[in-house]
């Protein structure tokens, strides 16, 4: 068996499967979508991939099938599918941390049986599983209304105070399942559910905005539970709730709720640890939103549709685990973007989902993919000499087409682009509006096919566009796009989704080599804040401070008064 860990492996550069990559693409030239559709009238139906509820069609990508062969060798030659089944394993792949990645026992069945590596603490998924029903229990208390506030009242907003991976995750879920909270036409109580991230005390302020302390419960979530943004919300939270509810300390047992893996740490804030619903070191921050970090969202959704979330994780998670790489979604995605990024200078990658209920779904995967693959050296602590993580973005369709698709059309730059779309409207809906959806998805149709196929001088000429015009209004075409079709956005195709993505950003980093547990990149900013705050709260001289710091900082005092 490959040795899944090894630092001394061969860099992805150095391997023959890279230069015959770099050899391939030199042929191809400026080869094009259009010839290349012309060439194969089956290349729609033959590049595609069905995973679970998810129509993967990628054949608007830039590639041949001996492209494709070539990707995959390179895949092979990277043992991805070693590291893959290492981390299924529960081998401590995150080397940096000395920890295990087991975001995938977060979703497996009862009867599964996970260890993690090196821990004499037997199989996990039984507790996953029953902090998966204390989690159900509490949930169904509040959304039934059994659970009370300190005056008796049962609770109608849950406000969510978290950050990064514990904010971003069930804050993109609950938007996405909107139409799945509470609704009094299946008998339930809705509860609205806020998130508050941002150290700005904006955040809070806004977010607290018409709420009454007797009737909002707080979910502090936080897996190290010393994170400054989210300690800071929760204290201001908590004098908010006192100084409603007469100053009565006992209140805060009823009003807050903590999620972490740092029991001592919550006891130590006042939080009951009865009310505390943990996870473990070896669920990372941007793979924890279907932890018990889905709290807030199982309170809004019911624990019912949340286990479908889980199972459609799972859908994606087994397809990942068995599929060979030439059927395997998140490796031909993983392996599209690794593509365009070395053999094509691509520095960026759009995901545009064609849904607003996703509106939130760019933001959350710029954490899971940007952190996870923002390196630069590789797991032997050696500098890269191949470009890693792309920088991720996106907006729903239709609002893009009006803003920063002018560039994907007719700009100098290459982004391949994710369009994700849906052939059903969310139940619900006036008649008019689900009237709009064809329109919406003619849209993203429409894009994926301007993108790739532009539009020729020829043909612009020949709708009488004066010359000198012409070169204005043509299209290059060959953009590349992978479009993802599914027939309803439900919380099991979401937990489909973002396990799809999960493991394409798996797949890059094992090929790039790179640790994509760890993010020692946002220490130091931390620690730079700690210095220079009491700078600004006490006036405190700091020491060292460069030029256009120190002025920065006086500056701000003065303004400041
Ligand atoms: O600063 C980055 C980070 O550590 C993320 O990786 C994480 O998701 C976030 O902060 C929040 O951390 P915690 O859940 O420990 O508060």
């Amino acid at each position: 068996m490959p040795d899944t860990t090894a630092t001394d492996r061969t860099r992805p550069d150095r391997l023959p499967e890279w230069a015959a990559l770099g050899e391939h693409r030199a042929m191809l030239g400026e080869a094009h979508l259009r010839d290349l559709f012309a060439a194969d009238p089956e290349r729609g139906g033959r590049y595609t991939v069905q995973v679970g509820d998810l129509h993967v069609d990628y054949s608007k990508n830039l590639v041949t099938d001996e492209t494709l062969r070539l990707l995959r060798a390179l895949a092979e030659a990277s043992d991805v599918a070693g590291l893959r089944d290492a981390m299924f394993r529960g081998e401590r792949i995150n080397t940096t941390e000395d920890r295990a990645v087991l975001h995938t026992a977060l979703r497996a069945p009862a009867d599964a049986v996970v260890r993690v590596e090196g821990e004499d603490g037997g199989n996990v998924v039984p507790e996953v599983h029953r902090v998966l029903e204390r989690m159900a229990g509490f949930a169904e208390r509040v959304r039934s209304g059994v659970w009370r506030g300190h005056r008796g009242d049962p609770i109608s907003t849950v406000v969510n105070i978290g950050i990064g991976g514990s904010d971003l995750g069930p804050a993109m879920a609950y938007e996405a399942l909107l139409p799945f909270t509470g609704s009094e036409a299946a008998g339930e109580r809705g509860v609205e559910v806020r998130f508050v991230s941002n150290v700005d005390g904006a955040d809070l302020h806004e977010k607290l905005r018409g709420l009454d302390p007797a009737t909002t419960l707080f979910i502090v979530s936080s897996k190290t539970f010393t994170t400054v943004e989210t300690i800071t919300n929760a204290t201001s939270a908590r004098a908010w709730l006192l100084s409603g509810l007469d100053g009565d300390v006992a209140a805060v047992a009823r009003h807050f709720a903590a999620v972490s893996t740092n029991a001592e740490k919550v006891a130590e804030f006042g939080i009951d640890t009865e009310n505390m619903f943990e996870f473990w070191d070896w669920v990372g921050g941007r793979y924890s939103m279907d932890s018990a970090i889905g709290l807030s969202l199982m309170v809004a959704i019911g624990p019912e549709r949340f286990r479908k979330m889980l199972e459609g994780f799972r859908t994606v998670d087994d397809h990942f685990r068995t599929a060979p790489i030439e059927a395997n979604a998140p490796m031909l995605m993983g392996l599209l973007g690794i593509w365009y990024g070395a053999f094509h200078g691509a520095q960026s990658h759009a995901v545009l989902p064609y849904s607003q209920y996703l509106a939130r779904f760019p933001d959350y995967l710029q954490q899971l993919d940007m952190e996870s693959n923002g390196k630069s050296v590789d797991r032997a602590g050696r500098p890269v000499t191949w470009p890693t993580g792309p920088v991720v973005w996106g907006t729903p369709g239709t609002n893009g087409q009006h803003a920063y698709f002018q560039l994907l059309h007719q700009g100098t730059k290459l982004v391949p682009a994710d369009l994700i779309g849906f052939a059903r409207p969310v139940p619900g809906m006036s008649a008019e509006l689900i009237a709009q959806h064809d329109l919406l998805m003619a849209n993203m149709f429409a894009q994926g096919q301007a993108l790739a196929f532009g539009k020729r001088a020829e043909e612009v000429a020949a709708e009488g566009v004066p010359p000198e015009q012409v070169p204005h209004r043509t299209f290059a075409g060959n953009r590349p796009t992978t479009t993802v079709l599914a027939t309803e956005l439900t919380p099991s195709v979401l937990g489909q989704l973002i396990a799809l993505y999960e493991h394409k950003v798996f797949v890059q980093g094992a090929v790039w080599d790179v640790n994509s547990f760890d993010q020692w990149g946002v220490e130091l900013g931390k620690a730079l804040a700690k210095r220079i705050e009491p700078a600004l709260t006490e006036g405190a001289d700091v020491a060292g401070l460069d030029s256009s710091t120190a002025a920065l900082v006086s500056r701000y005092r003065s303004l400041n008064g």
